[in-house]
């Protein structure tokens, strides 16, 4: 194996991208080397390039959904053999990113694919499903929601409403998915109309268009469930999707965010709004992923979590470029981006 590989770099703070060389890195104690066959987009990454968010050392490779093939294993890994088939999540660090062709990734944030799923398949997993992970069952970052390994799980959310706006987004699609896992019914969620068949497949009950102002919504609920509304997921979290959210929720009710809130504080009127964050190094979503992530090979295997539907992007690495572009435009509707590594040139 050559000692390197071909990135995808972004050269300085708020620079471009650009094609370039670099080490492939020897795995550490309780890490893997991933040769990456597929690495999907996410809004995060043309956040970063725009605003140099959350990066601190450039140049930098960004990207957070890994899947790949095993090359070598790290001190202390015992669960992951050389040639295994893994998805995992990526870091913003470069050593730990996905738009190059070998990765390092932490043995506890990778799981193996099943053979039913593709590469292409399991890499849309990792961002959207730890976001929707913490967002539901976080204590900090998200609505404490009893995780539906534990013990009493499903007890009191069953049969109770949960409104996620945004079902055909990444997020979104992963969040109705754990919803209903943890039991929640009526699963309500907005999208685009063409998104309708999409969204219910991940298992929603009811779809609104995302259209609709915050009284239409309330009024069309209200013809689904008598219960008030005590958890609204909005994955898009934009000031319009919110001012959305805030005229459904109930009092005493809990919103969660996956950006940051746009309400003021004494217009919350008691109701809890929690900002999630997903972040791989947040001392308070640790337990949480460790667990989460043992979970993910089976949920992949019996069809418990079904990944997102997505789009191979051309031309290897070079094709994250345009395919952020079209993220950032909103040309991307109810798809993941999902990129080949291996066959840049
Ligand atoms: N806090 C965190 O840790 C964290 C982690 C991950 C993501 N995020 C953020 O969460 C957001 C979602 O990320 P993602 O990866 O899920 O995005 P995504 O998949 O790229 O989102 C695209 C989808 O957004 C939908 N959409 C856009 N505007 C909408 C609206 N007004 N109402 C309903 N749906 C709307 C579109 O639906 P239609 O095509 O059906 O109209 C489209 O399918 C991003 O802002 C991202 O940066 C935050």
């Amino acid at each position: 194996m050559s000692s390197q590989q071909k990135a995808l770099v972004l050269l300085k703070k708020q620079g471009s991208f650009e094609l370039g060389s670099r080490s492939i890195p020897s795995p550490g104690a309780g890490q893997l080397l991933v040769k990456i066959q597929s690495a999907a987009l996410n809004p995060v990454d043309y956040k970063i390039k725009d605003a140099g968010i959350f990066v601190t050392q450039y140049p930098a490779v960004l990207g957070s959904d890994v899947a790949g093939i095993v090359e070598e294993v790290g001190e202390g890994v015992e669960n992951f053999g050389k040639g295994d088939r893994v998805l995992a999540r990526g870091k913003f660090t470069s050593d730990f990113a996905a738009f190059q062709q070998y990765t390092l990734t932490d043995a506890s944030f990778t799981a193996k694919i099943p053979a039913s799923e593709s590469f292409d398949s399991a890499a849309t997993l990792p961002m959207g499903l730890d976001t929707a992970v913490v967002g539901l069952y976080g204590d900090q970052f998200g609505a404490r929601i009893t995780p539906p390994w534990e013990e009493g799980a499903g007890s009191h959310e069953s049969k109770k409403p949960i409104v996620i706006l945004g079902g055909s987004s990444s997020v979104g699609a992963y969040t109705i998915q754990l919803a209903r896992l943890s039991g929640f019914y009526p699963i309500i969620t907005t999208a685009s109309p063409s998104n309708e068949e999409l969204v219910k497949g991940y298992g929603a009950t009811h779809f609104f268009d995302r259209k609709l102002s915050g009284k239409q919504l309330l009024a069309a609920i209200s013809d689904v469930t008598d219960d008030p509304i005590k958890l609204v997921y909005d994955a898009i979290s934009l000031p319009e999707t919110q001012s959305v959210a805030w005229e459904l929720l109930a009092e005493n009710g809990t919103l969660v965010l996956t950006l940051p809130a746009s309400v003021e504080e004494n217009e919350r009127k008691g109701r809890r709004v929690i900002q999630t964050f997903a972040g791989t190094d947040a001392a308070q979503n640790e337990e949480l992923y460790s667990s989460s992530w043992a979970m993910v090979e089976k949920w992949l295997s019996d069809g418990t979590i079904k990944p997102n539907k997505y789009e191979v992007l051309p031309n290897g690495l070079e094709g994250i470029i345009g395919g952020l572009e079209r993220m950032k435009l909103g040309q991307v509707s109810g798809t993941k981006l999902v990129a080949h590594p291996q066959e840049t040139r």
